[in-house]
């Protein structure tokens, strides 16, 4: 009996898009990969290079097109097509545009890979999470959206870079809002076992408030230097959605700060942001309740009234 071949589709081929099948390829995601784009000349531009490095990643097939066909049977279609932050704009100044770009989409998208996961990147990722959730009529944990899987690895390079402990020894999420009113859980947060608030190994740095503020600064303004610097973030975003597919297609059971639709999470009602979730084939499989402060619930929920505010503001 031949196996089942999983197919990723990505719905966009700009700098996230064309990153996300860069680093999905050398990572074997899956063995197959889409791309959907409008723009033909610049879909087929990056598909011809993606293919001329076949040869040294694991054995996949890689295609692209302008029609939306070419995602047909996908596993997981991966949505990253949409207005980009110019330099100094929010997130939520997306909204609208990139609301738009879902309706016409998801009824495509739908009747092309019914059984398909999806998965949205694009910003505001929140709500579009949401909006993509409504507008498909999908059971809530078929749809997900990258959420804070990157502000959390932001958070991570930059604990571990103050402890000078390896990047995998640090276990810190970011939660809320992927943006502005996002929060740190420091109080859940450890190194190598030991919670990060009681840190204190000798001749080592220590976390003063002081740094954790800094810290927590450069994490929410991140994305503003880096687009600053280059016009749009894509090589970390490319290596987050890599990991969440990997979770999805792969069935990990990983645990992962995807966005998803909140119900009764610590009160939060009817909104979509990210807390720890466990990811597998299935989509958002459970979302962890966690032994917050008080501090941290209320940060949760005043981004979860953010994004509820802009979802409605949208009609939805
Ligand atoms: C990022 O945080 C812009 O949302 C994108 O890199």
């Amino acid at each position: 009996m031949t196996e089942r071949v999983s197919k990723i589709a990505i719905i966009g081929a700009g700098a996230v898009g064309a990153t996300v099948a860069y680093a999905s390829m050398i990572r074997g995601v899956a063995k197959k990969l889409a791309i959907y784009d409008v723009n033909r000349a610049k879909v087929d531009a990056e598909v011809l290079d993606l293919n001329h490095g076949l040869q040294f990643v694991p054995m996949a097939t890689l295609e692209g097109s302008d029609d939306i066909g070419v995602c047909a049977g996908a596993d997981v279609i991966v949505i990253t097509a949409g207005a980009k932050q110019k330099p100094g704009q929010t997130r939520m100044e997306l909204a609208e545009a990139n609301v738009a770009l879902c309706r016409s989409l998801v009824p495509q998208l739908l009747k092309v890979a019914p059984d398909a996961l999806l998965l949205v990147v694009t910003n505001p990722v929140d709500v579009l999470t949401y909006v993509v959730q409504k507008l498909s009529g999908l059971p809530t944990r078929r749809v997900l959206g990258s959420g804070t899987v990157l502000d959390s690895s932001r958070f991570r390079f930059l604990l571990a870079r103050h402890l000078n402990v390896a990047v995998q020894n640090v276990h810190a999420f970011i939660a809320g809002e992927h943006g502005d009113s996002e929060l740190p859980l420091w109080s859940v947060a450890s190194v190598g076992g030991v919670p990060l608030m009681q840190w204190a190994v000798p001749g080592r740095a220590r976390l003063t408030d002081e740094d954790r503020r800094h810290i927590f600064d450069n994490v929410r303004n991140a994305a503003y230097h880096v687009i600053q610097g280059k016009g749009a973030t894509n090589y970390a975003i490319g290596l987050a959605t890599a990991q969440i597919l990997e979770a999805l297609l792969h069935d990990e059971q990983r645990v992962l700060p995807v966005s998803s639709r909140l119900e009764g999470y610590l009160g939060i009602q009817d909104v979509c942001m990210s807390v720890p979730s466990i990811v597998n084939r299935g989509g958002v499989e459970a979302v962890l309740e966690l032994p917050l402060n008080e501090a941290e619930r209320e940060g949760l929920k005043h981004s979860a009234d953010t994004i509820r505010k802009a979802i409605r503001t949208l009609g939805f």
